[in-house]
């Protein structure tokens, strides 16, 4: 899939030493595409557990890494050449949106994404798929969501910085970029950020130490492996039509309680809670519709709930221990 006539496709991958970043790199060398990823390393989480994301891809030829802020220009060369721009750099999280970091959404989401869109268009760039996300929706009033259909009402700054580079993404689009938009719907696994439910309660078993239950633990999630949404992502930059948006969800929706439950059965003891109230930007459930992404990408989510738990938890185990080693 990454070889054309034998000569390996060219992809960038922003946000490329993240989560799902490092994820869609792996997959992207796995299937004989060259990848260049681009971070800039910010301090939202650890510098190390993003060295450590890498760790795998730094051995393979058929990966380079660029470490530069994509908001600032300059780096724009690096597009020249290349089949596929994979856009996933971004600030993410909805709580800390709020306040006075919100100019850090303002400038790593909106001013980065625009610089990646006019780059792109500038060095003739075929192709450009970017993480969007569920954010969007906002409380919906019908369930599941579905594109064009339901209402994009964010309720957090971070929603609205990715409802807005939707809206850049339609202009570029007319422009006559070919950009598709993927809304993630809370995406897990190994490696899922610290700052996210499932990792903290994760890290929480393992340790011994609380977890924090915002809200009554009702609020609910539809949770996509994290595989499951690189394969999305793969499949929306070879599409021959691609749409604007697609929803990419696990169709696994539960509440906190259930996760908390299975992962205690999974770790085979009790986690501590601590009960906090609701915060700002929370949104009651999320779900998603995905017939378009069946029809028109050919894909579905193939990894359980169970499943997927299982393998974030195992992962976060060795990651727990070679901590304590280090
Ligand atoms: N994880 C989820 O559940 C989820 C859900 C919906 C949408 N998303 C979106 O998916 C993408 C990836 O999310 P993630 O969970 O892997 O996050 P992550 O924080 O692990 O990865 C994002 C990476 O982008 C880099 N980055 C941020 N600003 C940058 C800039 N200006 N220049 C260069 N690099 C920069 C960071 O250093 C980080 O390594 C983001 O766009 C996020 O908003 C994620």
């Amino acid at each position: 899939m990454g070889r054309v006539n034998g000569v390996r496709r060219r992809a960038i991958v922003t946000g490329a030493a993240g989560f799902i970043g490092s994820h869609l790199s792996e997959r992207l060398v796995a299937d004989g595409w060259h990848v260049t990823g681009i971070d800039s390393f910010t301090d939202y989480y650890p510098r190390m557990d993003k060295e450590s994301n890498l760790a795998s891809l730094s051995r393979e030829s058929a990966f380079d890494l660029v470490e530069c802020d994509l908001s600032v220009d300059g780096w724009q060369r690096a597009l020249a050449g290349s089949t596929a721009v994979f856009h996933l750099a971004a600030q993410a999280g909805v709580r800390g949106s709020f306040g006075e970091s919100f100019v850090r959404y303002a400038r790593d989401n909106m001013v980065a994404t625009q610089r990646v869109f006019e780059g792109a268009n500038t060095h003739g760039v075929r192709r450009v798929v970017w993480a969007s996300s569920s954010s969007v929706y906002g409380d919906a009033e019908s369930h599941p969501c579905r594109e064009g259909v339901t209402p994009t009402l964010p309720r957090s700054p971070y929603g609205v910085t990715k409802r807005a580079c939707e809206d850049l993404a339609q202009v570029y689009r007319k422009a006559g970029l070919a950009i598709s938009g993927l809304r993630y719907f809370t995406v897990y696994g190994p490696r899922q950020r610290p700052d996210m439910a499932i990792r903290r309660i994760c890290d929480a078993l393992v340790t011994g130490e609380s977890f924090a239950v915002y809200g009554d633990g009702f609020q609910s999630r539809d949770f996509t492996y994290v595989t499951d949404a690189v394969d999305a992502t793969v499949r929306a930059a070879l599409a021959e039509n691609p749409a604007p948006v697609y929803n990419v969800g696990g169709g696994d929706e539960a509440t906190l309680s259930r996760i908390i439950a299975l992962l205690e059965n999974l770790a085979g003891c009790r986690l501590t809670q601590e009960r906090r109230p609701a915060q700002h930007g929370d949104v009651r459930r999320t779900s998603a519709d995905v017939s378009l992404a069946t029809s028109s990408l050919g894909w579905a989510p193939e990894v359980s709930l169970p499943d997927g738990l299982a393998a974030q938890l195992s992962w976060v185990r060795g990651h727990v221990l070679a901590e304590e080693v280090a």
